[in-house]
């Protein structure tokens, strides 16, 4: 009796734990010289969520032209799945899919990968940013006290001020800018204004508006969506 009960939970836990089926690869009707990335990198979301936009690839032959019916795959690392992971593009030469990141905090990498009529592969890897609790929260603060000038795109509900000031306040994505400010320096002209760091007056002080620890969350924010990516002195870098 109690032999069978085992083996049957053995089955159940089999059954449980068995992949679902893998997708057969299609069968590519073209093939491109070139993969580029239409829209959907470089996107932040918090840990674990689905991205607002699709990742959208093209395929290209020689002279620019899309491709119809090439094959491109994805892949990714640390948990970031791909909806569908491989397919052939569509009339317009584009292959979209849906992203969802992985459990923890930082940057995923996405590889598309297509072939060329030799069978040879054309790779190209896209990043998406996968914002922790504290990144978060300094997203949120983002959205209410500073897009609106440090943005330059306007949207249905807002309304962008950045072409008013005189000096034009940089996009938080701009690494090449802000990479090399100190978090000391972010928090003092974040706290005290532009004329903090001897910059525009048109800056405002958030020292009485926002505590401390809601500073070093645009901080932290600031930090994890910067392009090219914010790598502080004396940690180690694996790789790339
Ligand atoms: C009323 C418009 C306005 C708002 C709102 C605003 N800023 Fe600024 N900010 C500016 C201007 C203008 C500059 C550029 C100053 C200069 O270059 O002289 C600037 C500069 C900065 C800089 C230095 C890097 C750069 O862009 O030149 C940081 C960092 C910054 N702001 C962070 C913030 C944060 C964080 C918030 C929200 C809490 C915020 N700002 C809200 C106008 C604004």
């Amino acid at each position: 009796m109690r032999r069978l009960a085992a083996v049957s939970i053995l089955l159940a836990l089999s059954a449980a734990c068995s992949k679902a089926p893998v997708a057969p690869v299609p069968t590519p009707k073209a093939f491109g010289t070139a993969l580029v990335s239409v829209s959907g990198d470089k996107q932040a979301a918090g840990v674990g969520a689905a991205l607002d936009q699709p990742l959208v690839m093209q395929v290209n032959d020689a002279k620019g032209a899309p491709v119809a019916g090439a094959l491109v795959r994805f892949i990714g690392t640390g948990g970031i799945t791909m909806q569908p992971d491989q397919g052939l593009t569509g009339p317009d030469g584009q292959l979209a899919t849906n992203v969802t990141l992985g459990g923890i905090s930082g940057r995923y990498q996405i590889a598309a990968i297509t072939a060329d009529s030799g069978g040879k592969p054309v790779e190209i890897r896209i990043d998406e940013i996968a914002l922790g609790y504290q990144a978060m929260l300094g997203e949120q603060i983002n959205q209410i006290h500073c897009v609106r000038c440090h943005d330059s795109e306007s949207t249905p509900e807002r309304v962008s001020n950045h072409d008013n000031l005189e000096a034009p306040p940089h996009g938080f994505t701009e690494g090449a800018i802000l990479n090399p400010l100190s978090d000391a320096n972010l928090a003092a002209i974040i706290a005290g204004g532009g004329v903090a760091l001897h910059k525009s007056a048109a800056m405002p002080p958030y020292g009485d508006t926002l505590t401390k620890a809601e500073i070093e969350a645009l901080v932290a924010y600031l930090r994890s969506v910067s392009d090219p990516a914010y790598r502080p002195q004396g940690v180690f870098y694996a790789g790339n």
